[in-house]
């Protein structure tokens, strides 16, 4: 049990009765997929130290392992774990436990190169837990190494729940004024506006490198790209990767990565 989240039994909830593994086999969720790796491997030198927070089942840290690298996961939820550790076998370069982003006093500071938070945001529902989750990373990456938040954009919540799932007239209590997402723990997600998740870092020693869309409106038109061939779907990622980027796609896309170095 987590000392400090009080969300987690909430949490443990939604990721014990879902097949986390499945998140990437769609053509159109791959693309989140393809997306964060193109950036990571952009920012990856030759015998980074990574660790990975909420690691799910495993995506990215065995991907990161198998190429070499020395890689920590840490996830909250041990359904999850129990794959990625089944799936890990055997790879003696990949170290993975049960941990939470908001308490890392188990990694010493400046002890990786890399910090891949790739599912806290998604469940923090308060400004305190939000802001302890962002120190903690930035506590544990070495000075000059860089540091990843995927988060979700609150046109998702609207677009995807909403209107995709149609329930839009179930959302309607948590839109608000200035059309942001009220944080609801039992609704399970967390949503932000660009610039809202981009201020909790004002005050903090980190310079900002990227602000990317990692699915742009694949989610959204996902009956459309589940269905095309192979080398269309090639034809579409290949604009993707050209405006991902920009400003224009930031705003729709539903998972946003924001990449930064720590000073
Ligand atoms: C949507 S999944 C993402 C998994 C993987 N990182 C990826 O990007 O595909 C979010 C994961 O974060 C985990 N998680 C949520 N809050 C966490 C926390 N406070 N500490 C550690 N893991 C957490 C969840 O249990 C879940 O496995």
């Amino acid at each position: 049990m987590s000392k400090v989240n009080k969300y987690e039994a909430i949490i443990k909830d939604k990721y014990e009765s879902y097949t986390e593994e499945e998140r990437f086999l769609s053509k159109h969720q791959r693309v989140e997929y393809l997306t964060t790796m193109k950036y990571i491997e952009k920012y990856l030198q030759k015998g980074m130290k990574i660790i990975e927070l909420g690691a799910g089942t495993g995506a990215y840290s065995i991907e990161l392992a198998k190429k070499g690298y020395d890689v920590t996961a840490v996830e909250l939820v041990k359904r999850n774990l129990n794959v990625l550790k089944q799936n890990g076998k055997g790879i003696k370069n990949l170290h993975a436990m049960q941990g939470d982003a908001l308490d890392l006093t188990k990694f010493a500071d400046n002890s990786f190169d890399m910090v891949l938070s790739f599912g806290p945001m998604y469940h923090l529902f308060n400004e305190k837990d939000k802001m302890q989750a962002i120190k903690e990373v930035l506590r544990i990456c070495k000075n000059n190494g860089i540091v990843m938040f995927a988060y979700l954009t609150h046109a998702s919540i609207v677009w995807a729940y909403g209107v995709r799932n149609g329930y839009i007239d179930k959302l309607q209590y948590a839109i608000m004024d200035n059309g942001a997402i009220k944080d609801v723990p039992e609704e399970i997600f967390s949503s932000y506006f660009i610039e809202d998740f981009k201020k909790q870092f004002k005050n903090l020693s980190i310079k900002h490198l990227k602000d990317v869309a990692t699915d742009s409106l694949f989610n959204e038109m996902r009956d459309y790209v589940d269905q095309l061939s192979d080398e269309k779907y090639e034809m579409l990622l290949d604009y993707h990767f050209k405006t991902c980027e920009r400003k224009d796609m930031q705003g729709v896309s539903s998972h946003m990565l924001y990449i930064g170095k720590k000073l």
